[in-house]
């Protein structure tokens, strides 16, 4: 574990560039610090690796105050990986994987070895690789060179700062996806600084949202597309972002928990009652009286019962709908809007994993949840049309 308390840096005395910073990351967590430049976040980053030491306050890993540790030492725990990769020019990718090694004086052999083994794990060729120069390989291969040589003492903890923004966004993609495998397979702690949010909220289990030195907000990338504690945060975002990420909106985040029940066995008028009384369209049907929490066995709308009451039938159970369709709570938005418009339904209960109903999804409920959610949003292609057909 990582942890800041209380830090400050000041590199004048006068500006504060981190303001009582405070936060911890559990060690195997993939954090990442997004915000604009100059926010801090490289400072953050040196301060972890004692690149620079804090003004005030102190950093902790594994619990030992790190200002107690020589930072050489505490460097060899600690991987960093930096944007123009930071390879030397007049030495062999192979020279510049075995850099640390070579100064901690391993074997010849041995450092190969881990050489070799890191080039295949970054799906390097070593045979075809290990003894280029940089200047003979592409932005990415560098790119991947430089994560390789800061896994070569195999540390517990890897720094990234801005490592693909200058990379082409086809290698990016492809280069995360390996970084992201290789946190999994190898259980590291990174710390990544990226500004660019689709990166982060691929990459990051948590997110540490910096400004003007502060962290305003630090959290699981879902929290902070649906609930970003800061204009300044939603702004960053885009409005519209939770519409690229649908899937991220579950059923649980949309569904009403304003909904009334009735037991099968009850009599129409009983029904028609409990519908006045809550200005409500519809009843779930239960077995039991006051049935919430039991499995929605029916569902019975105002017209149904208006139906019943001149065709003198006296039971609920005679006259629910129970071609109805329940929805998981873990489903997500787009799950919602395809059994809306291809089952045509108007009320879907919520239910959990034991089936038992936990909440509604009714039309109009789904809009007002998504306008609170996006009050403009700018959707488009798709989505709409699934929401049109829905509605
Ligand atoms: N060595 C330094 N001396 C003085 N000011 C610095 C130094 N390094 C960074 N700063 C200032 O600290 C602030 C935060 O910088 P930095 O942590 O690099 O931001 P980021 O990585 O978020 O872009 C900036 O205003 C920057 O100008
Ligand atoms: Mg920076």
């Amino acid at each position: 574990m990582i942890e800041f308390k209380n830090v400050t840096k000041s590199y004048d005395r006068k500006n504060l560039v981190l303001k009582k910073i405070d936060f911890k990351i559990k060690t195997g967590e993939f954090v990442v610090l997004i915000g604009e430049s100059g926010c801090g976040k490289t400072t953050t980053m040196k301060l972890i690796n004692r690149l620079i030491d804090p003004s005030e306050g102190s950093i902790f890993i594994d619990g030992e105050d790190i200002s107690k540790v020589d930072p050489i030492t505490l460097r060899r725990r600690i991987g960093y990986v930096i944007q123009k990769e930071g390879l030397m020019p007049h030495m062999t990718i192979g020279e510049n994987i075995e850099l640390v090694p070579k100064l901690l004086k391993w074997e010849k052999e041995k450092r190969k070895a881990r050489a070799y083994e890191l080039l295949s794990l970054l799906n390097l060729d070593p045979e075809m690789y290990y003894e280029k120069y940089p200047h003979e390989v592409s932005g990415g291969q560098k790119q991947r060179v430089g994560i390789a040589r800061a896994l070569a003492t195999n540390p517990d903890i890897i720094l990234m700062d801005e490592p693909f923004s200058a990379l082409d966004p086809i290698t990016r993609e492809s280069i995360q996806d390996e970084v992201l495998k290789l946190q999994k397979e190898l259980g590291k702690t990174v710390i990544f600084v990226t500004h660019d949010m689709d990166e982060a909220i691929k990459l990051g289990e948590k997110i540490a949202f910096l400004k003007d030195g502060e962290i305003l907000q630090f959290d699981i990338p879902d929290e902070i597309l649906k609930r970003p504690t800061s204009e300044y945060i939603e702004q960053f975002l885009g409005k519209d972002r939770i519409w690229k990420t649908p899937k991220k909106l579950l059923v649980s985040d949309i569904m009403s928990r304003h909904y009334s029940t009735i037991d099968k066995s009850s009599n129409i008028s009983r029904a028609y009652n409990l519908l006045k009384a809550h200005d409500s369209d519809f009843l779930v049907v239960t077995e039991v009286e006051g049935g919430k929490h039991e499995e929605p066995i029916g569902i019975i709308f105002r017209k149904n019962l208006i139906y019943a009451m001149e065709n003198n039938i006296l039971r609920v159970r005679d006259i629910m709908d129970k071609n109805f369709i329940t929805i998981d709570k873990d489903s997500n938005l787009l799950d919602v809007l395809n059994k809306m418009s291809t089952l045509n339904a108007k009320v879907i209960p919520v239910v959990d994993d034991k089936n038992r109903l936990t909440g509604v999804i009714t039309n109009l409920g789904l809009v007002n949840a998504i306008n609170k959610i996006a009050p403009t949003p700018e959707i488009e292609g798709e989505e709409v049309e699934q929401i049109g057909e829905a509605l």
